[in-house]
C-alpha cells in the first residue's frame, strides 16, 4: 500500500456557536481526483480552508505523505505542495499574467538583503510555457489578468499550480459563473491532473461536473462526511439521497 498523500483524522472545527466539522476523517491517495459535494453550509469550504492553512482545526490531526503536520498559514500549505484555487481566486486583476503566475515566488536577477530585481524575462518565458502546458492559448504574458474571462483566469491559476509542481490541487467551486465552454475546459483540467500525478480535490454543487472528472465522490452534510465511494460504484441519484 502506498502512503496516502492526505490523511485527515477526526477533525473538529467550531465557528463560535457553529459546529462546522464533526469528526471528519478523510484519506486521499496520490493521483486521485476526489469530488467533494454537499449542500450549502455542509462544511466543504471549512475542510478545504484547514488544508490550505486559512483556518486551524480545533481538534484532530493531519498527515501529508505520512508526516504529521500543522498547517498554520497558506504559505505552509504551499510549501507542503497543496495549492488551492477559489471561485474568485487569488489573482491580482491589475497585474499581468506573468506576474500572477509568479506571485510570491518571483525569480530575481540579483538580490541583496532580501531585496532584488525581478527577472522579468524569465517570468515572461516561463509563464508562456506554463500556460501552453495546460493547453490554454493567451495573447501575451503582458496582458492584464483583469482582461481575461473567468475561465481563462482559472486556467492561469491551474497553470501556476502545475508549473510549481503542486502535489495537490484543491478547487473550491472553480466553475461558478463560467460559461458552458469555460466550465468544460476547467473540467478537462481536473481530468488531466492525473496524467501529471497531481491529486485533485474538486468542490462543486454540480453533480454532473463532479461525475465527469472525479474518481471518487465524498459527500458532506451538516459538518460530517456521509458518503464516500468510487464514481463507478454510485450514481448522481444515490449521492443526492445522502445530502
Ligand atoms: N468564517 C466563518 N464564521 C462563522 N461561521 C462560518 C464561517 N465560515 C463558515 N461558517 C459556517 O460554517 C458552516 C460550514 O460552512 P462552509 O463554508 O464550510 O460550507 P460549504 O459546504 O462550503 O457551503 P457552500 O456550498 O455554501 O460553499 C456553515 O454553517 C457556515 O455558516
Ligand atoms: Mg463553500
Amino acid at each position: 500500500m502506498k502512503t496516502p498523500i492526505i490523511e485527515c483524522h477526526r477533525l473538529e472545527k467550531w465557528y463560535s456557536g457553529v459546529h462546522a466539522l464533526k469528526n471528519v476523517s478523510l484519506t486521499v491517495n496520490r493521483g486521485e481526483a476526489v469530488g467533494l459535494v454537499g449542500d450549502n453550509g455542509a462544511g466543504k469550504s471549512t475542510l478545504i480552508k484547514i488544508l490550505s492553512g486559512v483556518h486551524e482545526p480545533d481538534a484532530g490531526s493531519i498527515r501529508i505523505e505520512g508526516r504529521d503536520v500543522r498547517i498554520r498559514n497558506p504559505r505552509q500549505a504551499m510549501e507542503l505542495g497543496l495549492e488551492t484555487i477559489y471561485q474568485y481566486n487569488s489573482m491580482v486583476p491589475t497585474m499581468t499574467i506573468a506576474r500572477n503566475v509568479f506571485i510570491g515566488r518571483e525569480p530575481l536577477t540579483w538580490s541583496l538583503f532580501g531585496f532584488g530585481w525581478m527577472d522579468k524575462k524569465k517570468m515572461d518565458r516561463e509563464s508562456v510555457q506554463a500556460i501552453a502546458d495546460v493547453d490554454l492559448h493567451l495573447r501575451s504574458p503582458e496582458a492584464l489578468v483583469g482582461e481575461l474571462s473567468g475561465g481563462q483566469r482559472q486556467g492561469v491559476a491551474i497553470a501556476r499550480a502545475m508549473h510549481f509542481k503542486s502535489k495537490v490541487l484543491i478547487l473550491d467551486e472553480p466553475t461558478n459563473h463560467l460559461s458552458v465552454k469555460e466550465t468544460d475546459k476547467v473540467i478537462g483540467f481536473v481530468r488531466d491532473l492525473k496524467k501529471q500525478n497531481v491529486t485533485g480535490i474538486f468542490i462543486s454543487h454540480n453533480m454532473q461536473h463532479v461525475f465527469q472528472c472525479c474518481d471518487r465522490i465524498v459527500a458532506m452534510a451538516r459538518g460530517e462526511i456521509v458518503f464516500d465511494r468510487p464514481v463507478g460504484e454510485t450514481s448522481i441519484d444515490e449521492v443526492h439521497g445522502y445530502l
